[in-house]
């Protein structure tokens, strides 16, 4: 295959405007709006969400999955000791970075991140599938495996060893993202798109639109 079969994908967004006067001067309230219209369309997972770590100045990224959205910050779960984990633990600076093609939305966040209670872990942990939580606990996430098998029978030993209500490891929980700044993105018909940065100074936010 040529770099023709890619340097002709291209699309003409067509479909929303992100107008001055009609978005939320609250950037969550805003999000949620977003988020709500996403649910109600045909995007899969309007809930997955890329997050960028930096450890020793390397950025690295992965999706994950957003489970709760307050205007203290964005909530995810995940295993502290991942490389995600370690890499928050020395940098809290993260991104997070959302992209609804049904909608031609893309949503950029920065801000920085912190560990929720364990009690709030405990409590998402527990209202999870059973082989979600068999998961969370056996899984060394990141770390390196021998083999496939070896990790399928670390989950069947924890089956055994838990064949009801496992209990939410240590080193599992959720992080919450409190943003600096937002921007919404909206595609718009000959690439004239529309693109409004929240940020946050001193508590307060305030907008700008800078060009596409
Ligand atoms: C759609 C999707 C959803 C995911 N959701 C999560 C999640 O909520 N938490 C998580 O730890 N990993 C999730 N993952 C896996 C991560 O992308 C990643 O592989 C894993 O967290 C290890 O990342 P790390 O080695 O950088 O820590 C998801 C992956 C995909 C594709």
């Amino acid at each position: 295959m040529g770099f023709g079969a890619y340097e002709n994908l291209r699309k003409d967004y067509n479909k929303f405007e992100l107008l001055d006067s009609k978005i939320d001067k609250n950037p969550i309230n805003q999000f949620e709006l977003w988020f709500s219209e996403s649910l109600q369309s045909e995007v899969e997972e309007p809930n997955a969400m890329a997050i960028s770590t930096v450890s020793n100045n390397i950025p690295s990224t992965r999706i994950v999955l957003l489970k709760g959205v307050s205007q203290n910050g964005f909530i995810f779960y995940t295993n502290y000791d991942s490389e995600k984990g370690l890499a928050i633990e020395n940098n809290p600076n993260v991104s997070l970075l959302f992209f609804w093609d049904k909608l031609h939305r893309q949503i950029r966040i920065n801000g920085t991140i912190q560990k929720i209670s364990r009690s709030q872990s405990v409590q998402y942990f527990d209202s999870r599938p059973y082989e979600s939580k068999i998961g969370a606990l056996a899984s060394n996430q990141s770390k390196v495996a021998a083999s496939r098998e070896e990790i399928e029978n670390r989950f069947k030993d924890f089956k055994t060893r838990y064949p009801e209500n496992p209990p939410c490891p240590e080193n599992w929980g959720g992080f919450i993202v409190e943003p600096t700044k937002i921007e919404f993105w909206q595609g718009r018909t000959g690439r004239l798109h529309d693109r409004i940065v929240y940020e946050k100074n001193n508590l307060e936010w305030s907008t700008k639109r800078l060009y596409p």
